[in-house]
């Protein structure tokens, strides 16, 4: 058991890639919160991750709330060992859009929840990480690579991106590294956010499948696996890392 009770606050853990970190994060011993919005998906998923996370609602765009899951999650299991920022997505907030027909609120609403949420989240976390600590940011291979209708998204993850190295710097006097795990495609409920028939998205989800390498999405427990190194000691020697998680989309 690579993490034995250490604690862990997982954002945005009750769906897809989220969920894939915490449950593999169970396996290895952890304990701690999950969170995000949609209360019925913390339950089913607190319920599954049982006894070892408890699910905590918070809109993680809302910087005044963060703090409580912070200390919340220290009143229940002590200081944190390890903070993984994963909420985020292009789907749902914002519409998909090039520079030539983003509007100004949808950039907007696309930079506060996949850049500004996460600079504030670790922010917020700070006062209640043990030293030695380490952090995980969930950018995406759109920081390798240009994709149709990721303009905005991409650039915000880029940003996390950079905040591995810029955080890692800030944060060396206090021994708490800071990595980041960029997904290539994943089967998660994202998908389902596409609002198309389900007869599409399988489609959809083959013809991406065919556009990667080993010729399969990747899985929620595939990015656990590569979440559960860069939390534990086994990654001790990586700060301002970039992993990317891909099937060999951006590198074959
Ligand atoms: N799937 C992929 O192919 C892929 C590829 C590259 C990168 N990623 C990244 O991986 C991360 C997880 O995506 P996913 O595919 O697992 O999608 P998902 O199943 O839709 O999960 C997104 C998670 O983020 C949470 N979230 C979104 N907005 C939030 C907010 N304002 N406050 C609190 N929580 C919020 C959601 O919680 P609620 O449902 O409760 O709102 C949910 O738990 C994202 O950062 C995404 O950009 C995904």
């Amino acid at each position: 058991m690579r993490l034995k009770n250490k604690v862990a606050v997982i954002t945005g853990g009750n769906s897809g890639i989220g969920l894939g970190i915490a449950q593999e994060f169970k396996k290895e011993g952890a304990v701690g919160t999950i969170v995000g919005r949609n209360q019925k998906t913390l339950d089913s998923s607190s319920e599954l991750l049982s006894p070892n996370f408890i699910g905590i609602q918070t809109d993680v765009t809302k910087t005044e709330a963060l703090e409580n899951i912070f200390k919340r999650t220290e009143n229940e299991f002590g200081k944190l060992d390890i903070l993984v920022v994963n909420a985020g997505g292009a789907i749902g907030n914002g519409t998909l859009g090039s520079v030539v027909n983003t509007s100004e609120e949808d950039y907007t609403r696309m930079v506060d929840l996949n850049l500004k949420s996460v600079f504030f989240t670790v922010q917020k976390a700070l006062p209640y990480l043990k030293d030695g600590s380490s952090i995980v940011l969930i950018a995406s291979i759109a920081t390798q690579k240009a994709f149709d209708g990721l303009t905005v998204y991409s650039a915000a993850k880029a940003g996390v991106r950079s905040f591995a190295r810029t955080f890692s710097r800030d944060l060396l006097d206090r021994n708490i590294r800071v990595n980041v795990l960029s997904p290539g495609t994943i089967e998660t409920p994202l998908f389902g956010k596409l609002g198309l028939p389900d007869e599409v998205a399988d489609q959809a989800k083959e013809q991406f499948a065919d556009l990667i390498p080993v010729k399969r999405l990747g899985q929620p427990k595939d990015m656990g696996r590569v979440a559960v190194f860069l939390a534990s000691d086994d990654s001790s020697f990586l700060l301002g890392e970039e992993i990317v998680a891909d099937g060999g989309v951006v590198n074959l």
